[in-house]
């Protein structure tokens, strides 16, 4: 294949995308062929990781070298967590930083195009695997190893959602043609987001005890790791009880956090149990549980739920 194809690039060298040098392909320059991957990375935290107002103050401006290792990755793949780099830092969690090393960009899927810009190897367990994320989230990944929940699921399971297409998209008449002859893959979206539905898997399970003038939740989480995760950054899970009527009129509404920081998150497989007074006249209550987003970003909404009073 490799004929046709220089004929229809014009012999273009394709080196620059596996030199690192003193510098490194950026994301930009993989999204000339990988166009939907590279949009849903540049609207992910790892595309912001460095350049987010909230790790800029908490670094001095990006000035603390300890904190640059995961938020500025080296341009490569590498077993634990990685070092970091010193060149365009603004690139965040950089694409080579999880696919390209000895000169080759490795993936999860066999060759599936005629053609190959780069070279390309395949390793699906590595990519399908739970340790792949930990690299760099130790703290979660070390909930989910311990975790002992049933059919747990691997990180990308849930934070990248499957999808069938293609790998690359073209942009242009030539690689419109190059694309039209790549085949349809299983593949996984990089968004690398909070979803508050996973397929045939319940995230959280709530129950509910009456008494005359009280009412006891039980929230059990189901996740493979806490609600809420994370250690870095301000870290937030909530859940809301709304105290209805007969009128669906709003009685009272209260709020319970649970917070990283000071450690009252819940953790995988375990539950809480929460007492609140219920006002006169209550008939429904409204059970929502939610996720505080990253800096500037809104609320998750996880679960809503409505239980009829006995
Ligand atoms: C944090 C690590 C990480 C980053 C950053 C990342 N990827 Fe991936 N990528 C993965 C994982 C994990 C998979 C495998 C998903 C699966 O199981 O299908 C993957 C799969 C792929 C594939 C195989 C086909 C597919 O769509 O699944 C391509 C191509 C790819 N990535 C390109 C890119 C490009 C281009 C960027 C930057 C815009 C990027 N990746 C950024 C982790 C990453
Ligand atoms: C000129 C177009 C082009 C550019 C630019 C490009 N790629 Fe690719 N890439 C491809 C094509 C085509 C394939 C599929 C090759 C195949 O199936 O044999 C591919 C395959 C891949 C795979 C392998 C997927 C797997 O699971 O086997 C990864 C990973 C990948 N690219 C990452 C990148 C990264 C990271 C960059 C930027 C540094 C990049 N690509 C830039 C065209 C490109
Ligand atoms: C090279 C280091 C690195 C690797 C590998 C990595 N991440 Fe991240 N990830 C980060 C950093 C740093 C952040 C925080 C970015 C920020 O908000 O500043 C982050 C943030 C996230 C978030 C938070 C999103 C949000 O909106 O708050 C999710 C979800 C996530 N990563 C999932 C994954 C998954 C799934 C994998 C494995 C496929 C993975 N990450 C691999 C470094 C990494
Ligand atoms: C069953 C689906 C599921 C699996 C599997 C899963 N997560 Fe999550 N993840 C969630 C949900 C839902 C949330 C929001 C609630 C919370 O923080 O616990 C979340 C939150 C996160 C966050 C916090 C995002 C933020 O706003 O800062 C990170 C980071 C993260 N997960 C990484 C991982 C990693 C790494 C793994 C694998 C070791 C993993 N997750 C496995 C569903 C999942
Ligand atoms: C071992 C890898 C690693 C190192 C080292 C690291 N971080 Fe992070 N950082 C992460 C990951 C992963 C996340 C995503 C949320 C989480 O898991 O806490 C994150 C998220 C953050 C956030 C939240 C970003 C947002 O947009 O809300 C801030 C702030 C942050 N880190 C600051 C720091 C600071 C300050 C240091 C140095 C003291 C540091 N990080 C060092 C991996 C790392």
């Amino acid at each position: 294949m490799p004929i046709c194809f220089f004929v229809l690039i014009g012999c273009k060298s394709f080196d620059y995308l596996t030199k690192t040098e003193n510098t490194f392909p950026v994301a930009k320059t993989c999204g000339d062929c990988h166009v939907n991957i590279f949009h849903e990375w540049s609207e992910s935290a790892h595309a912001q990781a460095f350049t987010s107002s909230d790790f800029l103050a908490n670094t001095n401006e990006g000035d603390f070298s300890e904190c640059l290792a995961c938020h500025t990755p080296e341009p490569k793949l590498t077993i634990g967590r990685p070092l970091s780099r010193h060149v365009l830092p603004e690139d965040g969690v950089t694409c080579t930083a999880c696919h390209l090393q000895n000169g080759k960009m490795l993936g999860p899927i066999e060759s599936t195009a005629t053609v190959q810009p780069h070279p390309i190897k395949v390793d699906k367990a590595l990519y399908t695997n739970a340790a792949f994320c930990g690299r760099c989230h130790e703290v979660t990944f070390q909930q989910w190893q311990i975790s002992t929940i049933d059919s747990k699921k691997t990180c990308q399971e849930c934070h990248m959602p499957s999808i069938v297409r293609k790998v690359t998209q073209g942009k242009d008449a030539v690689s419109n043609f190059l694309v039209s002859m790549e085949k349809n893959a299983a593949l996984r979206k990089h968004t690398f987001m909070i979803y508050p539905e996973q397929e045939g898997y319940q995230l959280f399970e709530i129950e509910t005890f009456f008494d005359s003038n009280s009412i006891t939740i039980e929230l059990k989480n189901n996740l493979p790791h806490s609600f809420p995760t994370g250690n870095f950054g301000v870290q937030i899970g909530v859940l809301q009880i709304k105290f209805l009527d007969s009128d669906e009129n709003e009685l009272e509404s209260e709020k319970i956090e649970f917070v990283q920081e000071i450690k009252t998150n819940i953790p995988s497989g375990q539950s809480k149990k929460l007492i609140f007074n219920l006002p006169e006249q209550t008939t429904k209550i409204n059970v929502i549980i939610s996720r505080e987003g990253r800096a500037g970003k809104k609320q998750v909404e996880l679960l809503n739920k409505e239980v009829l009073l006995p």
